[in-house]
């Protein structure tokens, strides 16, 4: 299967895009792994005609935002992120009303009609910068509570206003767990993601993107490592590392959605080009803008 993605793909001059918590399988074959703000700076510059994301909705829905005269495929169009919707109806324009200079900043893990109504979008290897960096005192921070937090923690000059969502697999990870792990291997640091909870964060001795996660991995001097984050990103630790010993709390955090990406759904997707990310010109058109003040920001 994996030769005949590979030849599909040749022929059709596609690449394919994969985030870390895609199956094992479907990384290796990617063109691109990576976090969020990696793969949609790739969408962004892509050349290819073809653009296969292996993530999730609002990925696919910002590759295509970001480079709208390419086709962009998914493998499983019902690969969604619940974080994604966690937004009540009206709340930004009641926030709007409230506060006069209020910066509406939007996790990329969001749908596109969110990110239509948001100032300026971010990931988490980002936002504490991009935050920082906005003229507004005021920031309304949607939809992920916990990051949110997070980065209000790390610019405490500004006032940011939580929203209730989050993301239900970094929510469910205790600091119960990672205490289990801790007295398992008592050397191990502990690297988690801004989406869990404070508890989990507290107990943490680094805290970052998946891709700051591996880098941070990579350089440390620790051999053992409990990582606080969707088990996808194992394959890549592994690979990296492969002297170094990676524990995950129990049971594992695992994104049943990333994992519709498979290795029959990228083949059939690539031959039978029928699972195509749409998002409406309008949309498009409003939603760029606040994915191009973040590639700006971030530079
Ligand atoms: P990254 O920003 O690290 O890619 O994380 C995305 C995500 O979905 C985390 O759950
Ligand atoms: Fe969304 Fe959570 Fe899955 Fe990331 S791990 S895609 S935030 S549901």
């Amino acid at each position: 299967m994996k030769k005949q993605i590979e030849k599909v793909k040749r022929e059709k001059n596609a690449v394919i895009l994969a985030h870390y918590y895609a199956p094992s399988e479907v990384q290796e074959i990617a063109d691109y792994v990576g976090d969020s703000f990696y793969l949609a700076k790739i969408a962004k510059q892509s050349t290819a005609d073809i653009i296969v994301f292996c993530g999730v909705s609002f990925m696919g829905e910002s590759a295509k935002i970001l480079n709208p005269g390419k086709k962009v495929f998914m493998p499983d169009l019902t690969a969604d992120c619940a974080m994604a919707h966690m937004v009540a109806p009206g709340i930004i324009e009641q926030m709007r009303a409230k506060y006069q200079d209020l910066a509406v900043v939007c996790y990329i893990n969001s749908t596109a009609e969110l990110k239509c109504q948001s100032d300026v979008c971010v990931t988490s290897s980002n936002a504490v910068k991009i935050v920082r960096e906005l003229p507004n005192q005021n920031i309304f921070f949607i939809p992920d509570r916990n990051l949110g937090r997070f980065v209000a923690q790390q610019v405490p000059e500004k006032n940011i206003i939580l929203n209730e969502g989050c993301c239900p697999i970094h929510a469910r990870m205790t600091a119960d767990q990672v205490k289990n792990e801790k007295n398992k291997h008592p050397h191990a640091h502990v690297l988690s993601h801004p989406e869990c909870e404070e508890p989990v964060l507290a107990l943490s001795d680094f805290i970052g993107s998946t891709a700051d996660i591996i880098s941070f991995a990579k350089t440390s001097d620790a051999s053992e490592f409990i990582v606080c984050t969707e088990v996808g990103v194992d394959y890549k630790l592994i690979n990296d590392n492969p002297d170094k010993r990676f524990y995950f709390p129990e049971p594992h955090p695992c994104c049943a959605d990333m994992k519709l990406n498979t290795l029959e759904s990228v083949l059939s997707v690539l031959e039978q080009e029928d699972r195509v990310v749409e998002v409406p010109e309008e949309i498009c058109r409003r939603a760029m803008i606040p994915l191009d003040r973040m590639l700006e920001l971030a530079k």
